[in-house]
């Protein structure tokens, strides 16, 4: 390997910079010659990182048209002298993290788990370029890597995460594996894949088939927002076979992703109740929710309704091995429960305070059958009431309000995810003119995403918290989220995720405080190095200064809200959803 000199050099800056972003000095002195993948390259792996070379090498392999050649080894150099891609494994990396050395004849990529090999070959794809991003040559020109860098990186943050929301929408196989693809390119490692909602049903069960034959199938969608009254007169919807699933899972984990599933209770159930009425409160006919908003249709909280979906879980957790399994909890109503006399008096009988309790006691039971499987659960922040909390330790809070319940949330020693609605979520409007597409919930322009702060200082001062580290529950990271109300194709949700992802991605990674982000630089890189790179992968992406006019969607409605003047009301402590009194009236419906 050539000696990378000692000196940090400015030139990194000059690279095909990957997004995101390094997060340490990188040390960069060009050799003369770069490294160029050729006919007789050969890529060598530890059986640890195997996974990882594997993958770098099939991608390489189709934007090149080459055969690599393959050693199960990283043990010293090739025998013949050929140029090598070698993944080695050294225990003194950094978890999740790697190191990227680059020589004219050689290339290494060190790290000490699958995870951080993944990372490291992603960049060693980044830095390809655009022609890496291929599924097939364009033309003879070999592939070069720039020669004589010296990287090492590691995540800030181990839960990089991105929720997509395949219930509102069905989103066919084939873009749900091109997602992943996308989602690792970017160095993120969870897809949170929300299955359920009153929208749609898309996870096959074997025993109650009811929930895809009835509950996968949408009669009808608004045009715009279900505010405007307007709808299409079109059914639509389908589902994943388990098999699909298990490729799912498996093409993610070849990309170094983990595949959470959701399966949300006890509300947002209304596709379940559809299947199986005696799921819900008043055990009549039901059907598949056409609009948006909050539903007020709950499960009916009863021994039944929990064995019901304790086999649905353990079906769930037959096809996927993520270490997580999400269980929703957001946005539960209680008018149903406080209208049936049955389940005021169930509520009394298990020593509730209220019925509303109802709602923590229904996840805690759900959540002890996850935990007792081996696995951790992860709910919405309403799951997760501060001084009722009856979640078991394990479970892992996902704080969409806003920040604060997150922060109270390790206070009382859980783990947290920070994906508020008011930062993260990509769904919402990415631009304020008149063009935006079904222009619906907060602005969150790419800038605004490339300062989001998981732990802002604002927060934790509001919060009273002086020392999270002394907290004890851990940050595991942020999650962004694509809701699919509003995005009915893969093409429209190219156009909400992209190029924000990306900041999202930078943010995450690099774990940068908000202030000392370096905004305007990561777009320069963004529009120099990665648009192109998007490009010549194939994404549809929203243009920085607006939508082409075929992204447009006029005179179609949508619910644009304004987040200085919610913010001016919640702080970090929530502005989202809505508020239920005591007695199970609500104000403030403001989501969807
Ligand atoms: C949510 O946005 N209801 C989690």
């Amino acid at each position: 390997m050539p000696d990378a000199g000692p000196d940090p050099l400015p030139a990194a800056s000059e690279l095909a910079q990957p997004v995101p972003g390094f997060r340490h000095p990188v040390r960069h002195a060009p050799l003369a010659d770069p490294f160029v993948v050729g006919p007789t390259t050969v890529v060598r792996a530890a059986p640890e990182l195997a996974a990882a070379a594997a993958t770098w090498k099939r991608r390489t392999e189709d934007a090149t048209g080459l055969t690599l050649a393959w050693e199960a080894t990283d043990d010293g150099a090739d025998e013949a002298g050929r140029p090598t891609v070698s993944f080695v494994l050294d225990t003194t990396v950094p978890a999740g993290g790697y190191a990227l050395r680059t020589g004219s004849g050689a290339v290494v990529v060190t790290a000490s788990d699958v995870a951080g090999a993944h990372a490291g070959a992603q960049t060693l794809r980044q830095l390809a370029g655009p022609r890496a991003f291929r599924r097939a040559p364009v033309d003879d020109a070999p592939l070069t890597v720039p020669s004589g860098l010296d990287a090492h990186d590691d995540p800030a943050h181990a839960w990089r995460g991105v929720l997509l929301d395949v219930a509102r929408h069905f989103l066919p196989k084939h873009d749900v594996l091109r997602f992943v693809e996308l989602a690792a390119a970017h160095h993120l490692d969870v897809v949170q894949l929300h299955l359920t909602d009153d929208q749609g049903w898309r996870f096959e069960s074997l025993r109650y088939p009811r929930l895809t034959e009835v509950g996968s199938w949408r009669r009808e969608s608004g045009v715009g927002t279900w505010r405007a009254g307007v709808f299409d007169g079109r059914p639509h919807g389908g589902f994943y076979t388990q098999d699909d699933l298990r490729e799912i899972v498996a093409h993610a984990r070849a990309h170094g992703m983990t595949v959470v599933p959701e399966i949300d209770v006890p509300g947002h159930v209304e596709a379940a109740v559809a299947a199986y009425p005696e799921l819900g409160t008043r055990k009549q006919p039901h059907e598949v929710r056409t609009t948006w908003g909050i539903s007020t249709e709950v499960l009916d909280p009863s021994e039944e309704t929990l064995a019901f979906f304790r086999d649905v879980l353990d079906e769930v957790m037959d096809v996927f091995d993520a270490p997580y399994v999400a269980l929703g909890g957001d946005e539960v109503p209680t008018a149903l429960w406080r209208a049936n006399p049955d389940i005021v008096r169930r509520a009394a009988d298990l020593g509730l305070d209220d019925v509303a309790d109802l709602h923590g006691w229904f996840l805690g039971s759900l959540a002890r059958h996850v935990v007792a499987a081996g696995r951790r659960p992860v709910v919405w922040d309403e799951a997760f009431r501060p001084g009722h909390d009856t979640l078991p330790r394990e479970t892992v809070v996902t704080a969409w309000r806003g920040w604060t319940v997150g922060l109270q949330a390790m206070a009382a020693g859980h783990d947290v995810v920070m994906a508020p609605e008011q930062a993260v979520y990509l769904d919402h409007r990415a631009g304020d003119g008149p063009d935006e597409p079904v222009p619906v919930g907060f602005l969150h322009t790419l800038r605004d995403v490339h300062r989001f702060d998981p732990l802002p200082a604002g927060a934790l001062a509001e919060a009273g918290v002086t020392d999270v580290d002394a907290l004890p529950g851990r940050l595991l990271g942020a999650q962004a989220e694509l809701w699919t109300e509003h995005l009915d194709s893969a093409r429209r949700l190219d156009y909400a995720a992209f190029p924000r992802l990306a900041a999202f991605a930078d943010v995450v990674w690099t774990g940068e405080p908000a202030d000392a982000r370096d905004t305007e630089a990561f777009v320069a890189r963004l529009e120099r190095d990665h648009l192109p790179r998007l490009a010549a992968f194939g994404v549809e992406l929203r243009p920085l200064d607006g939508p082409y006019p075929w992204q447009t969607r006029p005179g179609v409605a949508g619910h644009p809200r304004d987040l200085a003047s919610e913010l001016a009301s919640g702080g970090y402590g929530g502005v989202g959803g809505w508020v239920e009194d005591a007695s199970g009236a609500r104000t403030n419906e403001i989501g969807g």
